[in-house]
């Protein structure tokens, strides 16, 4: 099903935003956003670009997985940024794309809810035909960084939000939606992507002065907090109920014996 192509010059007129997307890089294939982003950081592209395409070939997902997109159809983008922030500090802006996405589609009509620290779900949504009820992931986040010494180089912060997706792979078991199978209509990518950039501006303008407090405060807004959780780390499986995040970003959780633990990283399962 052909969507409007995503092209510069709309980009541009849609855009809101001081710095960020500008430029935006629209291509039409690449393997991976992330790569192609990080290649333009090593070339010393400026803080705010950001790649766009409408299909990736190597898509990535956290923790060497695959990154699904049907070609044309959603958005797969990266962002440059250069932080004046230390290394430790980067983490966090996963949780703040995370929070800006939310934002922006919330405002399209859908009830979206962080699952920390990489995913944006839907609450109650519909998924494919027969899928399970629950949330479904709409989103997922993949931040990397590049140092030089002890001091951030770059970073890119991957973004894969399913929008007019309505294929979506048997392997994910009905756990995931986008856009139109939440909404049942289909959603002009540009609009989403401008409403995506303007709150991440904003909120990473606030992460400049604050750090990852203004990642966090943003997280809050739509974190799956009180929720039960069980969490992988490491080569253990910790149960309980989320509390919230530390000022650095690190999940508080309760275990069943009321011990209060942080999880610096790791997956919700
Ligand atoms: C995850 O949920 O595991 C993270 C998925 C991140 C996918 C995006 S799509 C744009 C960017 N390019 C990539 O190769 N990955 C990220």
């Amino acid at each position: 099903m052909p969507f409007e192509p995503l092209d510069p010059a709309r980009v541009a007129r849609a855009l809101t935003t001081q710095w960020l997307g500008r430029p935006c890089e629209c291509l039409e294939s690449c393997g991976s956003t992330n790569d192609v982003a990080a290649a333009r950081g090593r070339a010393g592209a400026a803080e705010g670009l950001v790649v766009v395409t409408e299909e990736q070939t190597g898509g990535r997902g956290r923790l060497g997985r695959n990154w699904h997109a049907t070609p044309g159809a959603n958005l797969t983008f990266s962002v440059l940024l250069r932080p004046a922030r230390p290394p430790v500090e980067v983490p966090p802006l996963t949780l703040l794309a995370g929070a800006a996405v939310a934002a922006a589609i919330a405002s399209f009509g859908v009830e979206p809810r962080l699952k920390w620290p990489n995913d944006v779900q839907l609450v109650g949504s519909s998924g494919p035909a027969g899928s399970p009820s629950g949330p479904k992931k709409i989103c997922g986040i993949l931040t990397e960084m590049a140092t030089e010494g002890d001091r951030v180089g770059h970073v890119v912060v991957g973004i894969g939000l399913n929008v007019n997706e309505t294929a979506l792979p048997a392997d994910l078991g009905g756990r995931a939606t986008s856009l139109a199978l939440a909404t049942g209509r289909a959603f002009d990518r540009v609009s989403v992507l401008a409403a995506v950039l303007a709150g991440f501006e904003d909120a990473y303008d606030d992460f400049r002065t604050n750090g990852p407090t203004a990642a966090v405060r943003r997280w809050a807004a739509y974190g799956a907090i009180g929720t039960r959780a069980r969490v992988r780390v490491g080569e253990h499986d910790l149960e309980g109920v989320v509390q919230g995040l530390d000022p650095d970003g690190a999940l508080r959780i309760a275990a069943d014996d009321g011990r209060v633990h942080r999880v610096v990283s790791g997956e919700i399962t």
